[in-house]
């Protein structure tokens, strides 16, 4: 199955209610407070099937310089998933791609750069540093949390991108039911996605005013 914008009709469905436009699955985030980060994470929950869901959870700075500023990303994933990304300018190309898989009690964290419908590269303009605290593999899921420096802006297809912390935009995923070749390995080859799909993610719920403290807290200054 390559199912690319079909999960709108199925979230439509699970959701009992008429499928709207072939396009996005239900917009926004909610906030979400992590006990063991201590970050406030906007969450989106992106159905990958009529049943399951992976996680994504960003947390910005509340004064975020005007250029570039550093972000953190959680991601929960069943551990039917062998790979999941995410697109930081809501489609595959030319936008920063932070792919994750499990590479046995570990999450392996990989940034990626695409040009085309195609295997993307890596991509030195984000760099991701695993916190201290929220990432396990256990018996149903797996979980990581790193901070990226790099994801909030970048050189797209149109010219420079900023996320606008205080706004809303739009984000994508993709997801694999297959493992890369070599886990362990951050340029590891991945197979192709199964899945993938976009929504509109406001940031604004996941700000932190404490953002470099906690960045601390979690051995990620
Ligand atoms: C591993 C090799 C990959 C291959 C061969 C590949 C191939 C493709 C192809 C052919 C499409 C178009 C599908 C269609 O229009 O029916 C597509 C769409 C998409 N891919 Fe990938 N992909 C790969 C990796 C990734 C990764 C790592 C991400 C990370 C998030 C990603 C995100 C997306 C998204 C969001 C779309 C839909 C929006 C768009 O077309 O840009 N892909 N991919
Ligand atoms: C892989 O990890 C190394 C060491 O942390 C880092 O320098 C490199 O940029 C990473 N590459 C990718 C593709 O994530
Ligand atoms: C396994 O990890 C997931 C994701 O972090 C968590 O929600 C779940 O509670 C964990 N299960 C157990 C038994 O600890």
């Amino acid at each position: 199955m390559r199912c690319t914008f079909g999960l709108a009709l199925l979230a439509g469905l699970a959701l009992g209610r008429p499928a709207p436009e072939p396009a996005s699955q239900a917009d926004s985030a909610i906030a979400y407070v992590d006990q063991e980060t201590g970050f406030t994470f906007s969450e989106f929950k992106a159905a990958y099937s009529l049943t399951q869901n992976i996680v994504y959870r960003i947390a910005l700075p509340s004064n975020a310089p005007s250029g570039n500023y550093n972000a953190v990303v959680q991601v929960v994933a069943p551990n039917q998933v062998g790979w999941t990304g995410l697109a930081w300018g809501g489609n595959m190309i030319r936008n920063p791609l932070t792919v994750a898989y499990p590479s046995g009690s570990k999450v392996t964290v990989s940034s990626r750069w695409a040009t085309g419908h195609s295997t993307p590269a890596s991509y030195t303009g984000a760099t991701y540093t695993l916190l201290s605290k929220g990432n396990r593999v256990n018996g149903t899921h797996w979980q990581y949390s790193a901070k990226c420096v790099g994801c909030t802006t970048w050189t797209g297809a149109s010219g420079s991108q900023r996320i606008n912390p205080t706004g809303s935009a739009r984000l994508a995923f993709a997801y694999s039911p297959n493992k890369p070749s070599s886990p362990s390995s951050n340029t590891s080859t991945i197979p192709v996605h199964d899945v993938a799909n976009y929504w509109s993610h406001d940031f604004s719920v996941g700000l932190n005013s404490n953002f470099d403290a906690l960045l601390a807290q979690n051995g990620a200054a």
